[in-house]
């Protein structure tokens, strides 16, 4: 009991995460029980001080110090790295605990190890996507050094060159390993703790006692609760302004917990404990690390990147039509339209209405004649109560045997949106990519869709189980239930756990659905069209970013709910998945003209950027919401397409270098603490400062300018304030944007389709940093064929600034359909300019003397030859 007393709240790992902890109960696992003072306790638990609830407190009962779980055998050194035995050394209360297990730790990379646990005499299950690169070798030298103990159980990670341990799990809580119960804990270096999604929570995760649940879910986006997908990946700043990941590979339903230590506990039902440790050293470092393991983001077709628009319920295509119109008529740049639901028959999958839709396929080449494109929704629920002979989704996919199977070895039934019964096909067989296949073509002959919307994919399902639920067995109610899963049951709206599939037990996978998913409809897309799919998903996984996008799912039409979009946008991008977007004006409840205003101005910065509702609230395409809204929408994706060559080039370093394209301030102002908490500002790469308004009724919004040169992207002229929070002006009708010294932005004139847009010459934005200096690039290519980049059919240039002299230097060349450069403005010029020459010969100019930029114009240079241009 002294030794319990001595333990300090923050210390205390939690030895009883289930419901109704007494003292006895906890006395019987080995723990300390010290319940807390009256004064302390928060409401919940003052009701029964005697008997401990799950929800997240300090914990009444708590593991001693050295409670350790498992003793070193022996450890053997191998060249890259070592494989260690251990032994159990108490008897964990959760059945099939292993005796003995094996660690085995690789050193990848110089700043990459692994980590992995296991039991050496079973095989358990092991996610099969990600696809993670396997690496034997010999490093000469790492950034980090693993430490082991015999003395103590578990391992803790050093960075080598200031000591800094980024992950201790040495002794720390209580390190289980039993067939339905894992767990780790770790003391963090510092409580700037990241990632960890699916989830709605400030970007800045606090530490106080926070559990994230990952198990993938259709709930309306909440904080505490899972969502649609999950994320077992984590970036962490270190006080030293140096940063690192962590990465546990496991699709089991998971919670990880934050305490104010700062430690980290992860808590898994199944698979193993696989962990992938990231040394940075600075952030955009680590994300790079960690898309080197789980893939590269892919790279999306350029039109992707235009303004998207859809509703559920426009009910016919008359009505569609009807929307379309008007938004181009508003002289809004528009790209894509889309159809949900209800263009089906029935809301049968691969159907659709024929006489609401009727001309559908007209609609649809029309589109195309306009260099538009066009993208419907599809449920992966297959509808199984057609009369037989009269559905080929569900005739063929049971002739195929590709359904998922409950455990009488019959297609698992639940119920969707179809009218009595649903199947879902199983992505992780391999026939189903013949079968999904034949389906989307069949469906393309007649409607030529250019993407694919796929959701309800956690799978959701209106059911709990099946009509008779699930069987009773230690899958549906496992022995340890993370307290955080919604529902109170893992089938609670889905499938039961114990159903079969190809790659093993929806118990273990799960998490893995809308991820195959997308893995299937990306490729059956490219097969079909034959050009970069285009596919938004909302289930997601780590890896998720190689195929496809994602949308933030059922959000409100509210102004914090629009706030809550954009550290859910930044995660993403940690998370690999770049092409990311939530409902602009808001999906569930009805808008308002003055939201969707603003939220209009935030959504042309998403880089995924659609405007959706349900199908219960009121028209909200920009038209529909009056002039203020439709000047809002217009003016900002004006500037949107205009730096679409930017966010293009933003993608391809994505795809090729693994960087973020939307990243938080402190990615690129590490050393600036200030910045580490910011997630109502982002930046678009390094050059573009985003500062939008949320909320209403105001024409002002206050920003926090880390240390450069900023420049206002409307004026062109310098904005003071750098280092302080500064007070920016933002009309109803104009979203603050600032551009950051030091940079070159390649832009083109807009258009309203970005099939137009990518015709005009090009413009150069550049803005100095204090000493005159700026860099940019651009990557172009056709912008919808595969493979440009392995193939290397595209263009690649760098522009310098020094002082007075631009340099654009070709780098490589491959793609001839490139328009000029016919423009370059010059940002923070002092002295009026007297000339300017373009590779030596003189040009005319102009100098704005207040706002003190300067022009050149009507350049037509070709960009396969490097150029200069300088001024006295
Ligand atoms: C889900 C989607 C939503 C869609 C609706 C109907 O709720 O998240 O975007 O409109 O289903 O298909």
């Amino acid at each position: 009991t002294k030794q319990c007393e001595q333990i300090s709240d923050e210390f205390k790992f939690d030895c009883y995460p289930e419901d109704g902890a007494t003292e006895s109960r906890c006395k019987a696992r080995g723990c300390c029980w010290v319940s807390r003072n009256k004064k302390l306790l928060n409401k919940d638990s003052v009701e029964n001080s005697r008997v401990h609830h799950a929800s997240l407190n300090v914990p009444y009962c708590f593991y001693p110090s050295g409670y350790g779980g498992y003793k070193f055998i022996n450890i053997t050194e191998t060249p890259s790295g070592s494989i260690s035995f251990l032994k159990r050394t108490f008897k964990s209360p959760y059945p099939g605990d292993v005796a003995v297990i094996r660690m085995d730790i690789r050193y990848e990379t110089e700043q990459r190890l692994r980590i992995k646990i296991v039991d050496p005499l079973h095989s358990r299950f092991e996610p099969p996507y990600p696809e993670v690169p396997v690496m034997e070798h010999n490093l000469p030298t790492m950034d980090y050094q693993v430490q082991l103990d015999k003395t103590k159980t578990g391992f803790k990670v050093v960075r080598k060159s200031d000591s800094v341990a980024v992950f201790d799990a040495q002794d720390v809580g209580a390190f289980i390993f039993a067939d339905q119960f894992l767990q780790l804990s770790a003391f963090l270096p510092s409580d700037y703790i990241y990632g960890l999604g699916e989830h709605r929570s400030t970007l800045l995760l606090s530490t106080h006692w926070q559990r994230f649940t990952m198990f993938n879910h259709d709930h309306v986006p909440e904080e505490n609760t899972n969502l649609y997908g999950s994320h077992p990946f984590y970036l962490v700043m270190e006080k030293s302004e140096k940063s690192h990941g962590v990465f546990l590979l496991n699709s089991n339903a998971m919670e990880v917990i934050l305490q104010p230590a700062p430690a980290i506990t992860f808590r898994t039902v199944g698979g193993l404990l696989d962990f992938f440790i990231f040394l940075g050293p600075s952030p955009q470092n680590v994300i790079q690390q960690y898309t080197e393991v789980i893939g590269r983001p892919y790279m999306p077709p350029y039109w992707g990147l235009g303004f998207h628009l859809c509703r559920f319920g426009y009910n016919s295509l008359n009505n569609t039509r009807e929307v379309w119109m008007r938004t181009r008529e508003a002289g809004i740049p528009l790209d894509v339209q889309w159809n949900d639901l209800d263009y089906m028959n029935n809301s049968n999958d691969f159907t659709y209405d024929r006489e609401k839709f009727k001309y559908l396929p007209e609609f649809v080449e029309e589109l195309h004649e306009l260099g538009m494109h066009y993208i419907l929704l599809i449920d992966p629920g297959v509808s199984g109560s057609e009369k037989p002979g009269t559905y080929p989704p569900y005739d063929e996919g049971l002739q195929m045997d590709i359904f998922i199977k409950n455990t009488s070895g019959q297609p698992f039934v639940g119920k969707v949106w179809n009218r009595v019964s649903t199947v879902w096909p199983d992505f992780t067989h391999p026939r189903t990519v013949d079968y999904w296949l034949r389906q989307l073509k069949r469906l393309h002959q007649e409607v030529p869709f250019d993407g694919a919307w796929i959701d309800m994919n956690e799978p959701s399902n209106f059911l709990s189980g099946s009509t008779k639920g699930c069987p009773d067995n230690n899958l549906e109610h496992p022995p340890y239930f993370p307290a955080g899963v919604n529902g109170g049951r893992l089938f609670y709206n889905t499938l039961c756990m114990s159903s079969t599939q190809y790659a093993g037990r929806h118990y273990d996978i799960h998490n893995l659905y809308g991820f195959t998913e997308a893995i299937v409809t990306s490729f059956v897309m490219t097969e079909i069209r034959e050009k970069r799919p285009f596919v938004i998903s909302r289930s997601t996984f780590a890896g998720h970013g190689l195929y496809a996008g994602h949308w933030s799912g059922d959000i409100s039409s509210s102004w914090y709910d629009m706030k809550k979009t954009i550290p859910q946008l930044l995660n993403f991008n940690l998370f690999g998945i770049p092409l990311m977007g939530a409902d602009i004006c808001g999906f569930n409840r009805n808008t308002t003209a003055a939201l969707c205003q603003r939220w209009s101005q935030l959504g042309a910065f998403y880089p995924f950027s659609r405007n959706h509702n349900t199908d219960d609230g009121i028209p909200q395409d920009p038209v529909a919401l009056g002039p203020a809204v439709v000047q809002s929408a217009r003016k900002s994706l004006l500037v949107r397409y205009s730096l679409l060559p930017y966010l293009y080039t933003l993608f391809w370093r994505a795809h090729v270098h693994g960087d973020t394209v939307v990243r938080p301030l402190f990615f690129e102002f590490p050393s600036d603490v200030h910045t580490y908490s910011i997630d109502e500002q982002f930046l678009w790469g390094s050059a573009l400062m985003i500062v939008p308004v949320l909320e209403e009724d105001k024409t002002e919004v206050s920003a926090y300018l880390p240390h450069a040169l900023w420049y206002d992207f409307y004026t062109l002229a310098v904005v003071p304030g750098s280092g302080t929070q500064h007070t920016l002006s933002a009309p109803l009708d104009t979203i603050p944007l600032l551009i950051r010294g030091g940079s070159i932005i390649p832009t083109q004139a807009p258009n309203m389709t970005t099939t137009e847009s990518r015709k005009n010459d090009f413009e150069l934005l550049i803005a100095p940093d204090k000493d005159g200096r700026a860099t940019g690039s651009l990557y172009w290519d056709d912008g919808d064929s595969l493979n440009t980049y392995a193939d290397r059919r595209y263009n690649f240039l760098n522009f310098t600034l020094a002082k007075s002299h631009l340099t654009g230097s070709t780098i490589w060349w491959e793609y001839s359909a490139m328009p000029v450069l016919d423009k370059v403005t010059v940002l923070g010029i002092q002295k009026p300019v007297k000339s300017v020459f373009v590779n030596q010969a003189s040009k005319p100019f102009s100098y704005h003397t207040m706002n003190k930029f300067m022009k050149v114009e009507n350049l037509k240079l070709r960009l396969n030859n490097s150029f200069s241009i300088h001024w006295i």
